[in-house]
């Protein structure tokens, strides 16, 4: 009859720990580290963190001063802790959560002067940090050692006591109750953590019930150490295996039920890989003395590492997926392993059942275990394209992973990619950590076949894809074409628009049919705005934009409804030295010259207009290439008034009456006079002739002969 195998739910590692590892894989990533003493007690998976880069030492002081160090899920005394932290390498703590509350109890029983018992195994690491807390402690490793200590203090002591996390819990319920027995003032904390908890009373239930127990862990692991004495107080037959060569063959025959747990540093592989064995035996029917180990030896020569094997992925958890590999071996990729997109997920990239290429990097005799790399499959793969690369206009896309004195290393799918400072496209005054972890793209200059190694420029790729992109652009636009952009930067003339990796200017006149004076009136940095292309210059290949719609174009408005002589309403809109601008209607304006503002002269147009005044003006003028208009308010007014002088004006009048060009109205006796003169002098010259002929003539018959002149004609 095959027997039935029922497997612990809370097997294996325990959250602690799983939390330690992974912090230390994490760790890892960044560089070679360190744990202070080996951070489970399981050489499977020490062995494993090894070869990740997470070596560890006795003692601190062993590693190299700026080392970063690991406190493994154990935590440190206070002293420890303090000399580590005040190192100039980096301190990454794993201390269990668990493990750090009892630190705080134990720091706060010092200060309040109590003494801490404790608990637990007196040489365990977690039992020595937790008492480097406080001072004034005792250990107990179990009751007969408490009730010994308590017959030499006095009954009124106050004690504070805790449990080792993974004590057994009727050994700790029997310290309880010798404690209260004997002592008055005490404190008690149960600080066995609920992981062990489970893991016990499971472990006693399985062991009540099944006829053999199979305990999975390392030797040196007290924990697991205590699920085997707590198995065999149940059960006779109990097997404590660190892997699953170590299983003694034969020894599923005749069992109904098989109990399997392990301990809290045993990883999920090691017990599958012993119930794979146990259930691989319970199929073949065979004792397999000879058998398993001639497989296992068949199986360990037919993989070696540098192997490309197709494996099957039989099982996921957060920290590795595991593979069928068509042998005997127990195949695994760790997390660390399975891609070169740090950020990438076990479940998101394998689904059980698939078959995934994967390269064998070590192959372990003695668990007949294999430790496969999926990243480098992908990285395999990667070398070529990125060989292919070199000295070619190609942009591959790759991830900075590490920053160094010269420049730093980008990975492009796990192929290691050396750009040096001067070609990282980082700004002088900027430090390349500002790029570390992040996309970036590259062009590969070369390849040092002594070194190993690809040299590449991030700045060329920058290039390449803005010149591509500006090629891109300019190919498909046109003139006439409607586009948005962003604002990228302003002038005094303009603004720059990015039309999607090409920039166009948006001259300031462009930018309304209304007068826009600076581009900061327009617009700013940033905003998107819809333009037309208006010209692109195939030399400089400089592109021109508008935002002014020609549907809406004012002067065509303007030209269909007026024409010259028309006689318009303006608004005055602005003076200039020689004029004044007029708004005609909306957006369009036009110039009256200042002589033509009025009949007499004017200095300045604010002389006879304000702004916003509303005048009549004729047009005298349209310049249709231009767009110029030329206005005239004084082809719209009567002409001035001759003033009349007769014998009783004075001389002022009379030289009052003098037109703005010069000309006076005069008997014709007195015009004769003065001709010859004006033919020859200049007419400032004229007007004191004038002057002086009206003062030689009688002053009675000149205005006798002004008032017959005006009477027989009113000409100027
Ligand atoms: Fe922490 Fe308990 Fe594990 S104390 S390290 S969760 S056994």
């Amino acid at each position: 009859m095959t027997p039935e195998i029922i497997i612990a739910k809370s097997a294996g590692f325990c959250f602690g720990v799983q939390r330690a590892v992974d912090l230390a894989l994490e760790t890892a990533r960044e560089g070679k580290c360190f744990t202070v003493g080996p951070i489970v007690h399981n050489q499977s998976v020490m062995t494993y963190l090894a070869e990740q880069g997470v070596g560890y030492v006795d003692d601190w002081q062993d590693a190299p001063p700026a080392a970063t160090l690991i406190v493994r899920s154990h935590g440190l005394g206070r002293d420890v802790w303090q000399a580590i932290h005040a190192r100039q390498g980096k301190t990454v703590d794993a201390t269990c959560p668990c493990v750090a509350k009892m630190h705080k109890l134990a720091a706060q029983c010092e200060q309040s002067g109590r003494t801490l018992l404790i608990i637990g195994s007196r040489n365990h690491p977690e039992v020595r940090g937790v008492v480097g807390w406080c001072n004034n402690h005792f250990i107990a490793e179990n009751e007969v050692e408490l009730a010994e200590f308590l017959k030499n203090i006095s009954q009124e002591q106050s004690i504070t006591m805790m449990a080792q996390a993974t004590t057994v819990r009727a050994i700790w319920e029997k310290c309880v109750k010798t404690l209260k027995k004997d002592c008055t003032n005490v404190e008690i904390f149960d600080t066995i953590c609920g992981a062990t908890d489970a893991r016990q009373r499971e472990t006693v239930e399985l062991a009540v019930s099944c006829d053999c127990m199979v305990v999975v862990g390392d030797r040196a692991s007290a924990n697991t150490e205590k699920l085997v004495k707590l198995s065999q107080q149940s059960c006779d037959n109990v097997v404590w295996v660190e892997n699953a060569a170590q299983w003694p063959c034969g020894h599923t025959t005749g069992k109904k039920r098989i109990g399997v747990t392990a301990g809290a540093s045993t990883p999920d592989r090691s017990i599958e890989e012993v119930v794979t064995v146990m259930t691989e035996e319970m199929k073949s029917g065979t004792n397999m003395n000879e058998g398993f180990e001639a497989l296992l030896e068949q199986t360990f020569k037919t993989l070696s590492t540098g192997d490309r094997v197709v494996a099957t992925v039989v099982g996921i958890t957060p920290t590795e997926v595991q593979l069928e590999l068509g042998t005997k071996h127990a195949g695994y990729i760790p997390i660390g392993e399975i891609s070169n997109d740090p950020n990438a997920k076990p479940e998101d990239l394998f689904t059980v059942g698939q078959e995934v290429e994967v390269f064998v990097v070590h192959v372990s005799d003695n668990e007949g275990v294999v430790l496969c790399s999926r990243k480098k499959i992908e990285t395999l793969a990667h070398y070529d394209v990125v060989h292919d690369a070199v000295k070619e206009d190609v942009v591959l896309e790759g991830i900075v992973i590490e920053e160094n004195a010269g420049g730093v290393v980008v990975s492009v799918n796990g192929v290691r990619v050396f750009v040096p400072a001067s070609l990282s496209g980082v700004p002088r005054e900027t430090p390349l950590s500002s790029i570390m972890k992040q996309k970036v793209n590259l062009c590969i200059l070369e390849y040092n076949g002594d070194r190993r190694r690809f040299v590449g420029s991030i700045r060329a790729a920058k290039n390449l894809v803005r010149d591509a992109a500006f090629a891109k652009v300019w190919e498909t636009l046109k003139v006439g074409d409607a586009v948005e952009g962003e604002v990228k930067s302003l002038t005094k003339y303009g603004a720059f628009v990015d039309l999607g990796g090409i920039d166009g200017l948006l001259h300031v006149s462009e930018m309304s049919w209304s007068h826009v004076r600076t581009p900061e009136e327009f617009c700013k940095v940033g905003d998107v705005l819809k333009v037309r292309v208006i010209k692109m210059n195939e030399e400089t290949k400089k592109i021109s934009l508008s935002v002014k719609d020609p549907a809406q174009d004012p002067w065509r408005n303007f030209t269909e409804a007026c024409t010259v002589d028309d006689i318009v309403k303006v608004k005055i809109v602005r003076f200039a030295p020689f004029g004044a601008f007029a708004e005609i209607m909306p957006h369009v304006t036009g110039l009256i010259h200042i002589s033509e503002i009025a009949h007499e002269h004017l200095k300045s147009p604010a002389d006879a207009l304000a702004i916003e005044q509303e005048v009549e003006a004729r047009i005298l003028h349209i310049d249709h290439e231009k767009r110029k208009i030329s206005l005239s308010i004084r082809a719209t007014l009567e002409p001035p008034v001759p003033v009349k002088i007769d014998e009783d004006s004075s001389l002022d009048e009379v030289v009052a009456s003098a037109d703005s060009d010069g000309t006076v109205d005069v008997p014709q006796d007195v015009a004769e006079a003065v001709e010859e003169v004006i033919e020859t002098v200049e007419v400032a010259e004229v007007i004191e002739e004038i002057v002086e002929a009206v003062e030689e003539a009688e002053v009675a018959e000149v205005a006798a002969e002004i008032a017959e002149a005006a009477e027989e004609t009113n000409e100027e």
